[in-house]
């Protein structure tokens, strides 16, 4: 039996409608009709369709760069795309851009048939899954591990406030989870299925930023050789995660209150408002409030994405929750069985973790990467080697222990002897790093695709 359904059908092209549409429906699927990219998404949100066929070049721009745009919008139906004859180069594209499959102009009613047929079937699948999901994460941690009662709470908090489409700031200092909890939040809410779109406010230079968030029209400034839709539209239906907010430049604050107000907003060089639904969840480290109080950011804006505060208590704060989270990130780094011994777990609970949860992961990954398994394949790891991948244990320098004239290091050759220096050094480096590749790059003098290489032989990646 061949599933049916109901597909969006979106061209320009009057006898492309026609054919298509008589085609799909003498194989028993429902059809809408849409004749530009406005029109596909107004009949997309009115009634979702269970797959959409989108032609990639369509009014009022005939540009194919404003259909990839479109490919995503549509999720989690599967976009086929629907190609001049023989772009094989767009039609590439398109599948980089999430679309499912492509069928190329003029259309074959065969193919038209089996990409169709497929299509459907992903959607099932993926429908299924998604229940099969929901069922398994009724009772889930949400990915937030921990089990002192600052968690518990902000888990809870989470739960509760998904649902809801609430804007919510977390505040939280570096590595406490801020990012996991606006994830959690759009995962555990109404809009998992369409995009999380994160966007780093402090790692984007001011100028850019705008034409990031809002998109540019063609011919606003040199180089915008086409339209270009903006993260808020990416993020339609879905959720904006707004990352070190406090870095936001003060031209960029009104702008954007301006879209929490209404969710309007207008393209760089464009002229007509437009308007995008995305939740939005914001963070920073900053302290906020002393920001207001100093003028270096905007009251009406902060009130504004404090819908509603969640707070990551610093790991120091929540002691109970390290051996837990030690537990998982060791469980997570090595495939076969691995403990702790107890001078280790001494060791975790004494530590101050500044770097909270993201120092903690690293101390243990790095830790576990260095280890080797016992007799009975278990791998244990002590203080020592905690210690020593935390960057506290004194380097014994292989080389300086060779008496002149003898063979490299008795048991082992000078390549064995020197990778095993070298895989000291950079996971010493890596742990000193918090895992940046780039400041690890830098500190041991590489370049970054030379670390990278590294990393990639040595299997610590
Ligand atoms: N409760 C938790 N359970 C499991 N993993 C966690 C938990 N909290 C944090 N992590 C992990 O710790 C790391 C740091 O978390 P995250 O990136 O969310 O922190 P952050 O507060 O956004 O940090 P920064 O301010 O530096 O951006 C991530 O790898 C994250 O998955
Ligand atoms: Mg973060």
């Amino acid at each position: 039996m061949t599933l049916t359904g109901h597909i969006l059908l979106a061209d320009d092209e009057p006898a492309f409608q026609r054919l298509g549409s008589a085609w799909l429906k003498g194989l028993g699927h429902r059809v809408t009709l849409a004749g530009d990219g406005d029109a596909a998404r107004a009949a997309f949100a009115a009634d979702p369709a269970d797959l959409v066929l989108l032609d990639l070049s369509m009014p009022p721009h005939h540009d194919p760069a404003a259909g990839l745009a479109l490919v995503p919008t549509f999720a989690p139906a599967p976009v086929v795309v629907v190609t001049g004859h023989a772009d094989h180069e767009l039609a590439l594209r398109a599948v980089e851009a999430g679309a499912w499959d492509f069928l190329a102009k003029p259309l074959d009613p065969d193919m038209l048939r089996v990409v169709v047929a497929r299509a459907l079937e992903r959607a099932r699948l993926a429908a299924e899954l998604a229940a099969l999901r929901a069922k398994a994460g009724a009772a889930d941690d949400l990915g937030m591990v921990g089990t002192s009662p600052a968690l518990r709470r902000l888990r809870d908090l989470v739960r509760r406030l998904a649902p809801t489409g609430l804007p919510v700031l977390v505040l939280g200092p570096s590595g406490t989870g801020k990012e996991l909890v606006a994830r959690a939040l759009h995962a555990a809410g109404p809009r998992r299925d369409r995009p999380f779109v994160a966007v780093h406010c402090g790692a984007i230079p001011a100028e850019l930023l705008e034409s990031e968030l809002f998109g540019h029209v063609k011919g606003s400034f040199t180089g915008a050789h086409a339209d270009r839709p903006g993260l808020v539209e990416t993020a339609h239906r879905g959720t904006l995660f707004l990352d070190e907010v406090g870095e936001m430049p003060a031209a960029m604050q009104v702008k954007l209150l301006r879209f929490l107000q209404d969710g309007s907003y207008q393209p760089v060089g464009g002229r007509e408002p437009r308007t995008a639904d995305a939740r939005i969840v914001a963070a920073t480290h900053r302290d906020l409030e002393a920001m207001v109080a100093e003028g270096t950011f905007r009251e009406d804006l902060y009130y504004r994405l404090r819908g509603m505060v969640l707070r990551t208590p610093p790991l120091a704060e929540r002691a109970e929750d390290v051996p837990v989270l030690a537990t998982l990130f060791l469980r997570r780094a090595l495939p076969g069985p691995a403990r702790f011994t107890p001078s280790a777990l001494a060791w975790l609970a004494e530590r101050p973790w500044k770097g909270n949860v993201r120092e903690l992961r690293a101390v243990v990954e790095c830790a576990a990467a260095l280890a080797a398994p016992g007799p009975d394949g278990t791998v244990t790891l002590g203080a020592d080697d905690l210690d020593f991948a935390a960057g506290g244990g004194t380097l014994p320098d292989p080389v300086l222990d060779l008496a002149p004239g003898a063979p490299p290091a008795g048991r082992r050759t000078l390549d064995e002897e020197v990778e095993a220096l070298e895989r000291r050094l950079i996971t010493k480096a890596l742990a000193e790093t918090g895992h940046n590749h780039t400041h690890t790059a830098r500190l041991l003098g590489l370049s970054r695709m030379g670390l990278l290489k590294k990393l990639d032989r040595m299997g610590l990646r």
